[in-house]
């Protein structure tokens, strides 16, 4: 049997899909490259804002489609939205077969065998203990040279605006034993970077025979694999410690690069998104993160437009863009999501319009800080790690420097994998051009 799996959403979204993939290999499912030649299809699914429903219903039709063609596909809707919707999408949904939640993936070959003897079948059970550890993860997403490992589920932290903990569940963190030999094994298998991954990875804490919180981890997975790089997301504000801090900066294969989501500039709206910092705590992080490391990239995330932001609110977001003169963003529109806090309490009052031109606001000023960040590194040297072809020219290759900025360069006899130095020569807001030394 042929399996398709196609992932939205998140870091995590991805290697739950090599998870699932992992669980069915072992039941004959082997993965094929397209929906058209598979007998199953999933759709791992973001229930984050809206439009990331939109697309997942949208991939739905397309696939209602084929399935008219060729009747015996069967159809999957894993992950978030799954959860979101519970049964109610197999209600929308006629060509859905199965549904199952981020927890229950374990169950896939049971339910499996209900579907084919016709039923149509949902679990969107949460649990509080599953973290898949014992799986080896089937990398199917993956370039060969950089991989995720997951290192805790879930998340409780409700802020206001935020799905994840009704579709994740709660935070629970996985075992350190486990996380340090999946990274062994990558690095045998030749991989040369690995992302640990959690929403909120710094509130890692495992509490088994004795007690580890994420500097810790940090550490051990540094030295088991020396000759990989490390990196992790997401990092919440609200407990990026002086030891985390530290432990960055002073393991070298650790990349200075921290994905810091900020969400606002304004005390007011953070206070209303629970987010539990202030603007000035996220600040003193900041200024705490760059002494520790005149090198860092400091990336975030934000939100236009959230209940009752008032012109001066943004004005604030703006002016902490600036102040902390981000490398990167992720930046959005808000969208309300059905059974938070936020769509329970408070009005969605920001006409589409204005959140829009605040977002665009945005947009605007965070090209212009990327640019001028990238316009600092000409002239500087970085190790680059080659992820493969560029897609301008074959002629050229791109990777990463250890900030987590593109590189494009000249390919001379490099392949994807290897670690090379560079120096910068040029850039745009999102690339850097640079030449091997
Ligand atoms: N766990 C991470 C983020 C997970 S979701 C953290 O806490 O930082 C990724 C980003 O999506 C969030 O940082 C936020 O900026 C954005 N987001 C989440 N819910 C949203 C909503 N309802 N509307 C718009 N953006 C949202
Ligand atoms: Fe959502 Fe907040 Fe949890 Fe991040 S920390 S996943 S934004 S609730
Ligand atoms: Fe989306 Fe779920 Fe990730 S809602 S952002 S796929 S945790």
């Amino acid at each position: 049997m042929k399996l398709f799996i196609e992932t939205f959403g998140c870091q995590m979204n991805i290697s739950d899909s090599e998870i699932v993939a992992s669980i069915l290999d072992g039941e004959g499912y082997q993965i094929c490259g397209t929906a058209a030649e598979a007998d199953l299809v999933f759709l791992n699914t973001c229930a984050i804002r809206d439009n990331a429903e939109q697309r997942v219903r949208k991939r739905l039709r397309e696939l209602s489609g084929l399935k008219r063609k060729q009747p015996g596909l069967m159809i999957g809707v894993l992950g978030c939205m799954a959860e979101r919707m519970k049964e109610q999408l197999l209600e929308e949904e006629l060509m859905v077969d199965l549904m199952a939640g981020p927890d229950s993936y374990r169950e896939l070959p049971a339910m499996l065998l209900q579907v084919s003897s016709g039923q149509r079948v949902a679990n969107v059970m949460l649990s509080e203990a599953e973290t898949y550890e014992d799986l080896s993860p089937v990398r199917h997403h993956s370039d060969g040279v950089s991989a995720f490992v997951s290192i805790m589920r879930g998340c409780q932290n409700f802020c206001a605006y935020c799905v994840v903990p009704y579709t994740r569940g709660k935070e629970r963190s996985r075992a350190p034993e486990s996380i340090v030999e999946e990274c062994r094994k990558l690095m045998t298998d030749g991989y040369r970077e690995v992302t640990l991954l959690g929403q909120n990875v710094n509130s890692y804490h495992w509490q088994g025979d004795r007690s580890l919180r994420f500097p810790d981890l940090l550490k051990e997975v540094a030295s088991a694999v020396p000759s990989m790089r490390i990196r992790f997301a997401t990092s919440h504000p609200k407990d990026i410690s002086d030891e985390l801090i530290a432990t960055i900066a002073n393991t070298p294969n650790v990349c200075h690069h921290v994905h810091l989501p900020a969400q606002s500039g304004s005390n007011r709206i953070l206070h209303l998104m629970n987010r539990k910092y202030t603007r000035e705590w996220y600040l003193g992080r900041v200024k705490a993160l760059r002494e520790a490391m005149p090198d860092v990239a400091i990336s975030t995330d934000l939100i236009a437009g959230f209940c009752s932001e008032t012109e001066e609110d943004h004005m604030e977001t703006l002016s902490l863009m600036r102040e902390c003169h981000f490398d990167f963003a992720f930046m959005f529109a808000y969208s309300e999501r059905p059974g938070t806090s936020a769509a329970e309490k408070l009005a969605d009052d920001v006409p589409t319009t204005v959140k829009k031109r605040r977002l665009n606001e945005i947009i605007t000023l965070q090209q212009e800080l990327s640019l001028e960040s990238n316009k600092a590194d000409i002239g500087l040297r970085f190790s680059v790690l080659v992820e493969g072809v560029s897609k301008k020219s074959d002629q050229a290759l791109f990777g990463r420097t250890p900030q987590n900025k593109v590189v494009v360069f000249p390919a001379g006899d490099l392949k994807a994998g290897d670690t090379v130095d560079v120096v910068i020569h040029d850039c745009t807001s999102a690339t850097l051009l640079g030449k091997t030394v």
